[in-house]
């Protein structure tokens, strides 16, 4: 019997013996005492039952679950108990404890310099098709791929329902990807895995490798789509890569690609988005993005596009590809990128339309959510869920007049 059928089962059986004691009202006193003695000894034999068979020690394998089975609670119920999945392909490099200042470092610089060398890890969710095969990824114009941490389910969903849809466009077909990993929250991620699993049945667009979705991961996990897209999904002309908070205008992007020189398609070289140039690691150990000496010496950062988002051509991903698998992983994601670029000898570029600084947040009171200034951008950064959803009716609304501003999309920035 189910976890929960048992329950209910139980708590009839207790009512049921509550009814039938009160139609005994006129039985002797001591016989009542006696019952309702008998009724806590019953309540406290089941909860002891319930709860030893709620408990996680219990293994129960959901794992193995047949593909299209509807999902029971005590399926859910299951999974929490389930053991974290940890890699056991990769070991960590014990010597670098030796290294300068390693035992004062942050855990996140300790961990990134114990794992730095692993870079074999598996897909959990796939969707091989999702170009139609690699042979006609041709025909996919803009491949979106945002990159997402598990726990952001109602990001994802959003990101759907707005920018992210899956449609022609002008002529063009635009495809969605979300990158993922595994939660590093031992007691969520068996949750979220199941997450991902419903979603990627429902939608096709999820990838998730298996190695821990952190800060300091985003390299793996950007390495990790570079290779997923020279098996999968080599052809596609253009990729966006970007955060799952973002509004990115994929109309926009769309014909800011096609208004460049004609019959280019993703074929040469193309890098765009918020240029970041002449700054270099960050020293303070508060900071999210604090780099020690020990992971690099240098002072200054090659030029870059910020993660917000980044539009590229399939030409610049297969060399940036080629370049990352020969050298060091850095743990700052688009700054790794950068120094591919700067390896391969190309540089990124700026456009005006991407804002990802993130310096306000848009909010619908304030002007600067007037949905002319987005409609003209191709990418802010930080929008909440619903922000996107009311910013994408508002752009798409027939009768929103807007008079032409300076930051028309279709004129790159040189
Ligand atoms: C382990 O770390 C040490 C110290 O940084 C380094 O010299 C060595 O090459 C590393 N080994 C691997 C397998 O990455
Ligand atoms: C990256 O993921 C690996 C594999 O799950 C993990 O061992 C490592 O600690 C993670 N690195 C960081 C910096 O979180
Ligand atoms: C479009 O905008 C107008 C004016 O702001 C508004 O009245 C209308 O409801 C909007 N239409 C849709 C479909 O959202």
């Amino acid at each position: 019997m189910h976890v929960t059928q048992r329950k209910t089962a139980l708590i009839t059986f207790v009512l049921r013996l509550e009814n039938s004691g009160e139609q005994r009202c006129r039985m002797r006193r001591h016989f009542r005492l006696l019952e309702k003695f008998a009724l806590v000894c019953i309540g406290t034999l089941g909860l002891v039952y319930i709860f030893s068979h709620n408990s996680p020690s219990e293994p129960i394998d959901v794992v193995s679950r047949e593909e299209g089975q509807p999902v029971s609670l005590p399926d859910l119920v299951a999974v929490r108990t389930e053991k974290p999945k940890h890699t056991p392909t990769c070991r960590e490099n014990t010597s670098v404890s030796s290294l300068p200042t390693f035992a004062v470092q942050p855990q996140n610089v300790k961990d990134f310099l114990r794992y730095k060398h692993c870079r074999d890890f598996n897909l959990i969710q796939n969707v091989p098709r999702k170009c139609g095969g690699p042979e006609n990824s041709h025909n996919v114009f803009l491949l979106l791929v945002i990159k997402s941490d598990p726990f952001n389910h109602d990001r994802r969903d959003m990101v759907r329902r707005t920018w992210g849809k899956e449609r022609r466009f002008q002529g063009v077909q635009i495809k969605r990807v979300f990158i993922t990993a595994l939660s590093p929250n031992e007691h969520e991620q068996a949750k979220l895995n199941r997450v991902l699993e419903l979603e990627n049945r429902q939608h096709r667009d999820i990838l998730q490798w298996d190695f821990l979705d952190t800060f300091f991961n985003l390299t793996l996990k950007q390495f990790k789509l570079l290779q997923w897209l020279d098996i999968y999904c080599p052809k596609a002309q253009f990729i966006f890569n970007g955060d799952d908070d973002v509004f990115a205008n994929s109309d926009n992007m769309v014909e800011y690609l096609q208004g460049m020189e004609a019959g280019q398609k993703g074929g040469q070289h193309l890098y765009v988005g918020h240029l970041i140039a002449g700054v270099g690691p960050i020293r303070e150990r508060w900071s999210k993005y604090y780099i020690p000496e020990v992971v690099t010496t240098s002072q200054s950062y090659p030029p870059y596009a910020g993660g917000g988002g980044i539009l590229m051509s399939r030409h610049t991903a297969s060399v940036i590809y080629s370049v990352a698998r020969e050298i060091e992983v850095f743990p700052i994601d688009d700054v790794f990128l950068g120094m591919c670029l700067e390896k391969a000898g190309l540089a990124p570029k700026s456009h005006m339309g991407f804002r990802t600084a993130g310096v306000w947040v848009p909010s619908p009171k304030d002007d600067s959510f007037n949905p002319c200034y987005y409609r003209e951008l191709l990418l802010v950064h930080r929008f909440r869920p619903y922000e996107l959803l009311l910013m994408w009716e508002a752009v798409h609304n027939s009768s929103l007049r807007c008079a032409r501003s300076p930051l028309r999309v279709a004129l790159p920035q040189t």
